[in-house]
């Protein structure tokens, strides 16, 4: 069933267990997210990225908001870093039951204004809305105090963002950036930092740049052709320690697209002779759909549904 962000994340944040926002661009993924989902029971949320939008356009749109009508678990379908009013109604006209804008490389006053007009549009049509306060980079353990004070959230303007703007839920400046490289060896995150955000906001805490990069998963990348540097993602010890201290929505990206594209490179290195498309998408998808389950197991969100 379709619901609102807020319906899933108010949950989730009150008992202590996380959601995962899979992003999505097409028909293989949405399935793979929906049918993990309703296999392991599990509240799901699809992420739509502008640049989804333009790729899939109203075919994946409107697919994924009848799948998740139909689906036997919660489902909310979510744009993904809306970048403007404007990308934010449409996705209201697409039928989506989430937004974020983010303005957060704006400064707090001009954040604050342009996420009080997004409350205001969505809320009219009961829709619900994350906001991003702070600067999503990686950085390095040893960072001084006064540089990672600049980038990351700050605790009080938190409270004070989310007082003013009225936005559902909050993403939350960490130390984790997005991509397959975020930092060396265990990646950085600022889990005192957290902690003090998350006492003095009540709202739902989101995570971007979440993904863990498995090095299971790089291997297999790279033992098909793949090229890739050194990767490394958010460790799932950090993830179930963040979920602990109030992040309820985590989402993840490129851990599906690694998997999806490792698969159908295997496939394509072992048939060469296949041109059924279906053939290698499969596989692929399956692959997908895995990483997704071992996700909600990690995330606590199996059987919430
Ligand atoms: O945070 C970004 C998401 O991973 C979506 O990426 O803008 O390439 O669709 P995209
Ligand atoms: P990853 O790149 O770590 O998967 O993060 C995705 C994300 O934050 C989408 O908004
Ligand atoms: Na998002
Ligand atoms: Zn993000």
């Amino acid at each position: 069933m379709l619901v609102t962000g807020l319906e899933i994340l108010r949950k989730a944040r009150a008992e202590g267990y996380g959601v995962g926002a899979f992003n999505t661009n097409n028909m293989e993924f949405t399935q793979a997210v929906l049918e993990a989902a309703e296999e392991l029971k599990s509240p799901v949320i699809l992420a739509l990225s502008e640049g989804a939008m333009k790729y899939g356009g109203r075919a994946l749109t409107r697919m994924v908001v009848a799948l998740a009508q139909e689906a036997r678990v919660p489902v909310a379908v979510h744009l993904d870093h809306g970048s403007s009013y404007e990308s934010v109604l449409k996705a209201l006209r697409e039928g989506f039951t989430s937004v974020m804008i983010d303005k957060s490389h704006e400064d707090f006053e001009t954040n604050v204004q342009e996420t009080r007009r997004v409350v205001e549009a969505a809320q009219a049509v009961g829709v619900t809305v994350e906001a991003e306060l702070g600067r999503l980079a990686g950085i390095e353990e040893h960072v001084a105090v006064d540089e990672k004070d600049a980038l990351l959230t700050n605790p009080e303007e938190a409270r004070l963002f989310m007082e003013r703007t009225g936005a559902h839920y909050l993403a939350v400046a960490i130390g984790t950036s997005h991509g397959a490289y975020k930092g060396k060896g265990r990646p950085f995150i600022d889990l005192p930092r957290l902690e003090r955000i998350a006492g003095l906001v009540e709202a739902p805490l989101v995570l971007h740049g979440a993904s863990s990069v498995p090095p299971e998963l790089i291997e297999r990348f790279r033992a098909a052709g793949g090229e890739i540097g050194e990767a490394a993602g958010i460790h799932p010890e950090d993830i179930r320690k963040a979920i602990a201290l109030g992040i309820a929505k985590i989402n993840t990206d490129t851990d599906l697209r690694l998997a999806f594209t490792a698969l159908l490179r295997e496939g394509l290195q072992k048939s060469p002779k296949e041109f059924d498309p279906r053939k290698y998408l499969g596989p692929a998808r399956e692959a997908v759909k895995e990483v997704v389950k071992s996700r909600m197991e990690l995330f606590g969100s199996v059987g919430k549904a």
